[in-house]
């Protein structure tokens, strides 16, 4: 018997948010400092520019501000919450968690609060725990947060993956809505076996027995070709596995927005799965791969543009460090 009567309900967004550093980096930039070019990145990756942040824009003034928006499209305020957790890999401290800084800047003081390290899944994986936890407590305001700052952790003079990063924050208020909507599926994956495709490692610690004589810094370090291909892969399986979980039909999805990582790799996931081309929604043209970031900056940009409606099929996967991957189903 189930402990709560409650476990048929839905998380459901109430409102969206997100928040951009100031400064853009352009590939023209990018040619002065590494032996790269515009022709060679837009090709590859389909990114133009991504922004960088400068002083008072770490990941956690990213997530408040991205926060902030989202309360505010929800109509609360920061005491309404609950709960605060932030999908993150590049917070500015190890401890407190971003989620705790975030709290403090909003003055939440309502909320408990801490961060969930799923890479680029961030946002997917927080928004499955935000599920459970609506099952159990369907009138609870949890702030869930994308936020990366992976300008601070790609080595500036490898061209393999500083042209590919940028850094952001997307925030949504998700609570608990009747069954039939919100989200409807979500299915993730992890496979450790795959960490050395895609990693980043930590500060140098102290305790020379634990010294890591390949960590050559906190960089992130990848194997691009290899990444590519588990990329589709992954998602097309997580894609698949949703819609078969719900019984919703390809031609029902009124948009899909994947993880902004690289224009061929979703240009690669449509094909495989039949999906026209115009149903994704891709910004990583202005913005490079912003990580645990990309899928709910995107997400509020799709929204602000009145690009939803209430009932509309959204179709959200990604990929990432871990390795992990997922797909969720949504209905708005
Ligand atoms: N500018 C110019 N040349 C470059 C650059 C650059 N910025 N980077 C690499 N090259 C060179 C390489 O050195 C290589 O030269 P070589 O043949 O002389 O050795 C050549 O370009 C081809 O390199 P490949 O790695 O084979 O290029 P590929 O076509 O695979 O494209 C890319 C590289 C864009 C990284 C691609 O593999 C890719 O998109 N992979 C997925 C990576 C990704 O999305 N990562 C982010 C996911 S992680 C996450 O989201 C957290």
């Amino acid at each position: 018997m189930p402990l709560l009567p409650t476990d048929k309900m839905k998380s459901f967004i109430l409102g969206t948010g997100s928040a951009l550093p100031v400064r853009i980096l352009t590939n023209a930039e990018l040619e002065t400092m590494v032996e790269t070019s515009d022709e060679w990145i837009s090709t590859r990756t389909g990114i133009k520019s991504r922004h960088i942040s400068g002083a008072g824009e770490e990941t956690s003034k990213l997530a408040g501000r991205a926060a902030a928006k989202a309360l505010e499209m929800a109509g609360l305020t920061p005491l309404d919450l609950d709960l605060i957790l932030v999908g993150t890999i590049s917070s500015e401290m190890s401890m407190p968690s971003c989620a705790c800084l975030v709290q403090k800047d909003l003055g939440a003081k309502n909320a408990f609060a801490y961060d969930l390290n799923a890479a680029c899944c961030g946002f997917l994986y927080g928004l499955d725990m935000a599920d459970s936890y609506l099952c159990r407590r369907p009138e609870m305001k949890i702030m869930l947060i994308g936020a990366e700052t992976l300008s601070s952790r790609v080595d500036w003079q490898d061209r393999n993956t500083c042209v590919l990063f940028g850094d952001g924050a997307g925030a949504c208020v998700v609570s608990g809505a009747a069954p039939g909507s919100g989200m409807l599926a979500s299915k993730l994956h992890a496979d450790g076996n795959l960490y050395k495709l895609l990693y980043m490692d930590s500060a140098r610690g102290m305790n020379p027995a634990l010294a890591n004589a390949r960590n050559q810094g906190a960089f992130i370090k990848m194997s691009g070709r290899d990444v590519f291909k588990y990329a589709v892969r992954t998602m097309a399986g997580s894609v698949k596995e949703v819609l078969a979980q719900t019984g919703i039909k390809k031609d029902e999805i009124k948009m899909i927005i994947p993880h902004q990582a690289n224009r061929r790799i979703i240009n690669s996931l449509l094909e495989h799965l039949a999906i026209p081309a115009e149903k994704a929604y891709v910004n990583m043209t202005k913005y490079g791969n912003t990580s645990a970031a990309s899928i709910p900056i995107a997400l509020d940009e799709a929204n602000r543009k009145g690009l939803l409606e209430p009932g509309d099929i959204l179709l959200l996967c990604a990929f990432g460090g871990g390795f992990t991957w997922g797909a969720a189903v949504i209905r708005w």
